[in-house]
């Protein structure tokens, strides 16, 4: 397969970064996206394998900044075959019972910005480029979005319209050859789950799963890199569970 160009978003560290190895190990080309951390995407940028791959850092709540981000791959990369709408957060956290109301707007305000309006926006001037060509959008979403979050009822929420945003582009787009598809992990090891997972609760959710363990970044990475393949265009649409048994839907 030749070299593809693959835009990872969210892609400074954690789940992001694993996908970005994955890419580069396969002989692509990744642009690695990152918000606030400059330094930790520089890192994984230099240990990526490979050449050509590029760095670039936008907030992805600011519709001109997600155009810039995807104009900057296709410049830089030389088009965009895949995108990866990987960055989300899970705070300010908002338990319905215990938050004031301005922390209850406040969450669900920045978490629909993060993980659903950024990623829209990402994949509406992705697309642009795909549309003639083909393509493949994998977004990550989450176990959350059917089994609940009750400390952040946004995150659940938003993640569960992620894959039903991708499920309608998969519709929209299936005869351009472009397949949409989603993970929905459950716990996983890395990036926003490492403090909890460290905590006293860390044993509890570990054993959530019959495997007695939460996944790993790399284990979404490869899921991921499936998604992207030629012979995965007929998952399209699909929402992978990624979750050791730990929720059955
Ligand atoms: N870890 C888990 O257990 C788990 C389980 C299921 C699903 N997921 C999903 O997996 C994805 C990656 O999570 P992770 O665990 O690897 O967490 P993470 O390390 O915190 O990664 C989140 C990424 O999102 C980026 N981001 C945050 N705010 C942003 C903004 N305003 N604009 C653009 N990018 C922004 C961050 O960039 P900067 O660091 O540069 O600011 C970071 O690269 C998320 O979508 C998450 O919901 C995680």
């Amino acid at each position: 397969m030749n070299s593809r160009a693959v835009l990872v978003t969210g892609a400074s560290g954690g789940i992001g970064a694993a996908i970005a190895h994955a890419f580069a190990t396969n002989g692509d080309r990744v642009m690695v996206h990152y918000a606030a951390s400059q330094e930790r995407a520089e890192a994984t940028v230099a240990e990526l394998p490979g050449a050509g791959h590029q760095l670039y850092g936008a907030d992805l709540t600011d519709a001109d900044q997600a155009r810039a981000l995807v104009e900057a791959t296709v410049e830089q990369l030389g088009g965009v075959d895949v995108l990866v709408n990987n960055a989300g957060i899970a705070v300010p956290l908002h338990p319905i019972l215990d938050c004031s109301y301005e922390q209850w707007q406040a969450g669900w305000q920045q978490i629909v910005a993060v993980n659903l309006i950024g990623p829209a926006n990402v994949t509406y001037c992705a697309v642009q480029h795909m549309r003639d060509q083909g393509g493949r959008i994998i977004n990550v979403g989450s176990r959350a979005a059917f089994r609940g979050m009750p400390t952040v009822p946004a995150y659940a929420a938003t993640k569960a319209a992620l894959q039903a945003f991708g499920q309608s582009l998969a519709v929209a787009l299936g005869d351009r050859g472009i397949a949409v598809t989603a993970v929905a992990p459950g716990i996983v090891d890395a990036g926003m789950a490492l403090p909890v997972l460290d905590g006293p609760a860390g044993e509890s959710l570990r054993a959530q799963s019959p495997l007695g363990r939460v996944g790993t970044a790399e284990e979404v990475a490869e899921a991921v890199l499936y998604l992207a393949s030629p012979q995965a265009e007929f998952a399209s649409g699909t929402v992978l569970d990624l979750n050791g048994a730990s929720y059955l839907r």
